[in-house]
């Protein structure tokens, strides 16, 4: 492939902020830097890319973030780049900044709209995956998920103490509009009684007669993990539906919500990021055009951004399965 020379490139966040995100943009700097690029920083995602809102990043301006949560280039989901007159504003912003490529961090939404963007107008973009939902395809991880697992587990943690201490059935809910990946690795890590999680249907009668088994079993105490997008129901309905057929457990909810996508990156989530940032730039370099770096198996992949938000990635059955023994 001939690869364009790229000189100048523009790099941002959208969509939900993911611990690690400040981390994958030093990396994008610095290789970038080292590289003898010219780096600009959208602010605000899309919105700024539309609005022309770009500011030159050097090294320096990406030291002390490693550690930060959030994004220092802010984020937001953008109805106007849905619009063809919200691409076409965008387009006359990059070209007046003289920008060559585009590196985007950020998930399904972000990664959409991208694709969409480099089918009518030619400027070549790489992805980073950089969600705490880890439901794309084409890396084993997203950055962000690891730490929001931790997060997550360190609540079932203390959770577990009143559940044990008043022999209750908490149903604690964990984010994932359409994702089970936090839910699977929560329950699964804090030894949660339960999962349930959008992609596989668990009915509440299917759930009655698993905490009942536990019931017979003389087990006082439970905590369920609730993906917000559980098929059957969130913690609240779920609650509400054990509870009218149940009186052996006084059932309480929690939700954990945002307190999950914030927060200092794990050691995991830094690595990763610093890992993919450094890969974007270098895919770029080496003519990489539309795709998203991942990392499989421990090596960086990159998979065509189309099918990093077309194909489906799906938590695995021996994971749920081995999550529903552990848990009787
Ligand atoms: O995509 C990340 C995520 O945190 C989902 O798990 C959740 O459903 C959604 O974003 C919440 O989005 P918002 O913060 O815009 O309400």
């Amino acid at each position: 492939m001939m690869s364009r020379d790229i000189k100048r490139i523009a790099v941002y966040t959208s969509g939900g902020d993911a611990p690690g995100m400040n981390a994958a943009l030093r990396a994008v700097v610095r290789t970038a830097s080292y590289n003898d690029m010219h780096v600009y920083g959208i602010m605000r995602g899309y919105e700024g890319m539309i609005d022309g809102d770009l500011k030159r990043l050097e090294r320096g301006d990406v030291g002390n973030i490693i550690h930060r949560g959030g994004t220092i280039l802010k984020t937001a989901r953008c109805q106007r780049f849905l619009t063809p007159e919200g691409r076409r504003s965008a387009y006359e912003s990059l070209k007046a900044f003289d920008i060559d490529a585009c590196i985007a961090i950020g998930g399904n939404g972000t990664f959409t709209g991208a694709s969409v963007f480099s089918d009518e107008y030619d400027i070549p973009f790489i992805g980073i995956p950089g969600t705490i939902d880890n439901d794309l395809y084409g890396t084993d991880f997203t950055i962000g998920f690891d730490t929001a697992v931790n997060t997550a587990i360190e609540a079932v943690d203390k959770i577990r103490d009143t559940a044990d201490s008043h022999n209750r059935l908490f149903f604690v809910e964990v984010m994932g509009r359409n994702s089970g990946f936090i839910a699977l690795n929560t329950g699964i890590g804090s030894g949660a009684g339960g999962v349930l999680i959008p992609e596989k249907n668990t009915t509440p009668e299917a759930l009655i007669d698993f905490l009942k088994k536990g019931a017979r079993r003389k087990k006082l105490f439970s905590v369920v993990i609730v993906a917000e997008g559980n098929q059957s129901g969130n913690a609240q309905d779920m609650a509400r539906i054990v509870n009218e057929a149940f009186d052996f457990y006084d059932t309480k909810v929690t939700i954990i919500g945002h307190l999950q996508r914030g927060g200092s990156p794990t050691a995991m989530d830094r690595v990763l990021a610093s890992r993919l940032g450094f890969a974007a730039v270098e895919g770029l370099l080496n003519g990489k055009e539309n795709v998203m770096a991942g990392l499989v198996n421990n090596q960086v992949e990159y998979t065509p951004i189309i099918e990093a938000i077309t194909k489906q990635k799906t938590p695995s059955n021996d994971l749920l399965r081995m999550a529903e023994i552990l848990a009787l």
